[in-house]
């Protein structure tokens, strides 16, 4: 794939006004795959139907420690399909997933997250009914107690909650106890991002993480995405924001029409060629 002439690093103006998320970030070396190297987790021609709906045909795709991939493609082209069944909410029709090499089958979700796999789906990222405290430390929830006289450590968890949304820069000012119901779909996205970072995973998921926040908390978000790669995790980012895509991504997959339609590295490609593509396959 040919280069546009953007040369490497430079600024870019977003709509508002405000420089770009990227245009802080430093362009990078993108290393190439070491020869050898197993995936955290790597699919194999995975096909997906819904009734008459085809939803993926013959997907393939390698998720790297250390390296995010950007997984793209236009409204309807299979990404949270294909990112649900990396997550154990449904199996594929055909194919196969391999997890560190090793054939995998997830019955649940929670089969996914006891391997490691934390994902923020780009629906249902927050449970309604439980507080903000209750919606981080889901599934790990700090306990105290001895034996069978164990319950809920409240104040553990309060403080496990205040400190990851400190971390993601979220400044919230309301109560811990706060129902999930009550939040906006910003809010909603941090919080479960908070609660998929919190806990160490090596494969990090996220399903269009920045599409309902502001600039700087996109920004903020973007920053954590980083850090959970340069800490050795793999991370799929499915995003729309092709700028976000590239300033972060070390790899990038196009889907369309449920197959995928283009793989590169970050530096075979700039934005413009990018745009062009998506639209063209689309
Ligand atoms: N549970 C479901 N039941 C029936 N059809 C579904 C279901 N989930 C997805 N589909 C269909 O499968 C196709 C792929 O959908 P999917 O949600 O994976 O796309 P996407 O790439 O995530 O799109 P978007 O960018 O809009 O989120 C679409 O035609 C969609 O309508
Ligand atoms: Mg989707």
């Amino acid at each position: 794939m040919s280069t546009t002439s953007e040369p490497a690093g430079r600024k870019t103006a977003l709509p508002d006004g405000s420089g770009s998320e990227e245009s802080d970030r430093p362009r990078r070396q993108i290393a190439p795959i070491p020869d050898g190297a197993v995936p955290v987790m790597e699919a194999i021609g995975i096909s997906k139907g819904f009734g008459a709906t085809t939803a993926l045909v013959d997907v393939s795709l390698k998720a790297y420690s250390g390296r995010i991939l950007a997984l793209l493609g236009d409204n309807g082209a299979g990404k949270s399909t294909l990112i649900k069944i990396l997550s154990g909410v449904f199996p594929p029709d055909r194919g196969e997933l391999r997890f560190n090499g090793e054939p995998v089958r997830f019955s649940s979700p929670a089969e996914a997250r006891a391997r490691g796999i934390a994902t923020v789906f780009q629906d249902l990222a927050v449970c309604e009914l439980l507080s903000v405290t209750r919606n981080v430390v889901l599934g790990r929830e700090p306990q105290k107690g001895l034996g069978p006289f164990k319950w809920f450590d409240l104040r553990r968890a309060d403080d496990m909650a205040r400190s990851a949304l400190h971390r993601l820069g979220v400044r919230w000012e309301r109560g811990l106890d706060e129902r999930g119901i009550n939040i906006s779909g910003g809010e909603r996205q941090s919080l479960a991002i908070a609660r998929a970072m919190f806990f160490g995973s090596s494969l990090l998921i996220l399903d269009e993480p920045t599409s309902a926040l502001a600039v700087r908390q996109a920004g903020r978000v973007l920053d954590h995405i980083t850090h959970a790669r340069d800490q050795g995790q793999a991370v799929i980012l499915i995003t729309h924001n092709f700028r976000h895509a590239l300033s972060v991504a070390d790899d990038l997959t196009v889907l369309a029409q449920g197959r995928v339609a283009a793989n590169f590295r970050r530096d075979e490609i700039e934005l413009d060629d990018l745009t062009d593509l998506v639209a063209r396959v689309a």
